[in-house]
Order: C-alpha cells, then structure tokens, then sequence
C-alpha cells in the first residue's frame, strides 16, 4: 500500500507509466527496501533491476523471481508490484530466519512489462534476446522523449549484465487478473502457459468537411471507417472459439461534433492461445482494413507494434509450486493465462513458471483492481517454498 501512494489516483488507483517520474520513485523504494536484504545490486541497460542474495554455493546458478512496478495508464495496486514485493518479502523471510540456500536468490524489477507508453520494448524481451538494447532505447513514446532519454532522467541506465548473470529458473508471482479463482474459491493458480499477444496501431485517413452539407456517398469519414473495421474484426474473432479482441485507444481529428472526421489512429490488441489463428487473424485483419477503408474513400495505415507466440511453462517449475501449494494445503488448480507477463518472455531461455492469486471479481487493469492480505499472502508463502525447493534442486530443464 505504501507502494501504492507513487502515482496514486482517485479511486485507489496508479498510474505509475514505465520510466516516468513516478517509476523512478517507485525504483528509488524498492532500492530503499531491497538493498539492506541483498549482497548486490545490477542495472542492466534498459532499466531491468536485479538484487541479488548470494548463495552457500556461489558457483551455482541463481533463482531469480520478479514481476513489475510500471502500471497502465489508471491502473491497480497489484498488478506486476505484488510479484516484485512478493519476492522482497522472501527474502526477508530467509533473512529472518537465517536461511541460506544452496543456489543465490534474485529478485528482478522489469522495466516496461505494461508497453502502455513504449511498444516494443519490454525490458525483459531485451533480457531473453528477442529485443536488442538499442531497438528499446531507441523506442519512441506515446507522449514524450524515447526510452533511452527517460531512462536517464529517471537515473536508471546500468550495464550489459547478460550473459555473466546466470539463471537457473524464474518464478513470477500475480494476480490472476481474471474471475477463474475467485468463482472456484481456489487459493493458487498454477499457470501453465499463457496466450498469444498482436498489437497493431491503424491509421485511418479520410477528408474533413462540414456536418451538414457534404452528402453522405461524398464523404470520407474517418471514424465511420473506423467503426465499420472495428465491428468487422469483433466479427472475425467471435466466429472463432477462443481469442479475444480489443480496441481500447483512438484519437479522432479534428474532434468536433459538426465536422467530419479527417483523422483517426486506434490501437487493437488481439489475443489467442493459438499462434496459427494468431496469424490468421493478422492477415484477415489486414485485408478487411484495406478493404473497408477504400470502400469509404479513405486511406489506410497498419503499424504492428509487437507479436507475441504463447507460452507454454516449464513442468518441472509448475512441479514445483504445485507442490509446494499442496504441502501448504492451499486450494489449487491448473490454468492458462489470458494476461501475457515478463515470465512469457524469460521463459524462451530460462525454465519459468507462474503463480497465480485470485483478485476481486477477476478486475484489473482499473482502479478497482483488489486482492485480500489472506490472498496475497497465500501466494506468497507458495513463492517462498516454491524458490527455497528450486534453490536446492540441482537440476530443472536437462
Ligand atoms: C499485460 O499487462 C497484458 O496486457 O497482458
Ligand atoms: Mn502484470
Ligand atoms: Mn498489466
């Protein structure tokens, strides 16, 4: 909660945009917090955020969790921070109690998980190489300097740490963001995968003219493009089995109510558990856009922001956390994702795995978003035995 007063907005609710004045602060905290627990602490160029408690065995790999301070735009307490402090509060724990596991224990802050105001550029898609440090830094925002500017600003541009920090596995702590949990009166979600991600920003050019005198089959109405497409693509998703859609930014010029629209630009956010249908509907997409657009007179412009494949996690790591959660006799179950996380990322080149808590009535992304001390400390005593088990394992993925 103390967290939760950086960026704080009516409601109860945060908007802490990655990099912002506000994520520096939030940074600044956590180091306040973190660094007394730790024996070292590395930025990497990009802003991810890596303390470090050496193990018994410093030669051994470490075991690093984590999740995110940056929020959406009007976002919610919990979503990537609880997965962060999770991890503070184990090593606390260890700390506390004076244990000292064989493999050192990491906890990571990444920058940007949300891409509310930089896309591409998840710090943690520089980390499992699917970004190059200078495609990020370079990244412009939605409203303001590049990545890179704001990353100085904030003071938060370290050094290339990959590939000298080694990784044996990677926990991810959250909220489950959905209704799943909560109906069921389940405990722990163990998350087996996760669904796939395409964004795309689509630009839709027409003509601006007077409300009253330009006839209707004269025009090039921007936004009546715009909401025909809209409706087309729901169609396209809904006549699918799963997946889901959404358009949930637009700017319209020049926004007058007795003008028509010369201008719009909105961004769409497509998801599937399937990469093939994923595919399908980037291409069907792209078509019915041309398409719609030329039948009102008006141009069009597509720029895919990211692509993002599921995910499907470790086994041996949702072993491991099904295991610590039945020793702890939390309720449980085994499901998918319908968020895409950091762990989507680090699970390219780490062994990775996810636990999930239950939130209020399955909101978040809004001011609302809420989960219990019993819930959230539930989670975290699962992350604790989950990390103290992988920490003494020798082996994950062979
Ligand atoms: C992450 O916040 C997502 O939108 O999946
Ligand atoms: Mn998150
Ligand atoms: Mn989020």
């Amino acid at each position: 909660m103390e967290m939760a007063e950086i960026g704080k907005t009516s409601e109860n609710g945060v908007t802490r945009a990655a990099l912002s004045k506000e994520d520096g602060q939030a940074r600044d905290l956590l180091c306040e917090w973190a660094k007394p627990l730790v024996d070292q602490m590395l930025v990497d160029e990009v802003g991810n955020m890596f303390f470090i408690k050496k193990g018994a065995n410093p030669n051994l790999p470490l075991v690093l969790s984590g999740s995110h301070l940056d929020t959406q735009y009007h976002g919610g307490r919990f979503d990537g921070v609880y997965g962060v402090l999770g991890v503070l509060e184990v090593l606390k724990t260890l700390h506390e109690n004076q244990i000292v596991p064989d493999h050192g224990l990491g906890l990571v802050n990444w920058s940007n998980e949300e891409e509310a105001r930089y896309c591409p550029a998840m710090g943690s898609a520089v980390f499992s190489g699917k970004l190059t440090p200078r495609q990020v830094l370079d990244c412009e925002a939605s409203d303001g300097p590049t990545y890179g500017i704001s990353l100085k600003d904030i003071g938060y541009n370290g050094e290339k740490i990959t590939p000298s920090l080694k990784v044996k596995a990677y926990l991810e702590l959250h909220i489950e963001q959905g209704p799943v949990l909560e109906n069921e009166h389940l405990d722990i979600g163990l998350v087996t995968g996760a669904q796939g991600q395409l964004t795309m920003d689509v630009t839709i050019r027409g003509e601006a003219g007077h409300a009253g005198t330009v006839p209707m089959e004269m025009r090039a109405d921007a936004l009546s493009c715009a909401a025909e497409i809209i409706s087309q693509c729901r169609s396209k998703v809904l006549k699918m089995d799963q997946g889901v859609m959404t358009v949930g930014k637009m700017e319209v010029e020049p926004n007058s109510r007795s003008t028509i629209p010369s201008n719009v630009v909105f961004g769409m956010d497509i998801r599937n558990p399937n990469t093939q249908s994923l595919e399908e509907l980037k291409n069907q997409f792209i078509t019915e856009i041309a398409s719609i657009s030329q039948k009102h007179h008006c141009s069009e412009d597509i720029v895919i922001r990211s692509f993002k494949a599921p995910t499907e996690f470790d086994e041996i790591c949702i072993n491991v956390v099904e295991s610590s959660a039945k020793k702890l006799k939390y309720g449980l179950r085994r499901m998918r994702s319908g968020a895409f996380h950091d762990a989507c990322m680090i699970n390219a080149i780490i062994p990775t795995g996810m636990i999930f808590t239950p939130c209020l009535k399955g909101v978040s992304h809004h001011p609302s978003e809420f989960a219990s001390q019993g819930q959230i400390f539930r989670g975290a005593n699962t992350l604790l035995h989950s990390l103290l088990e992988l920490s003494q394992k020798e082996k994950v993925r062979p």
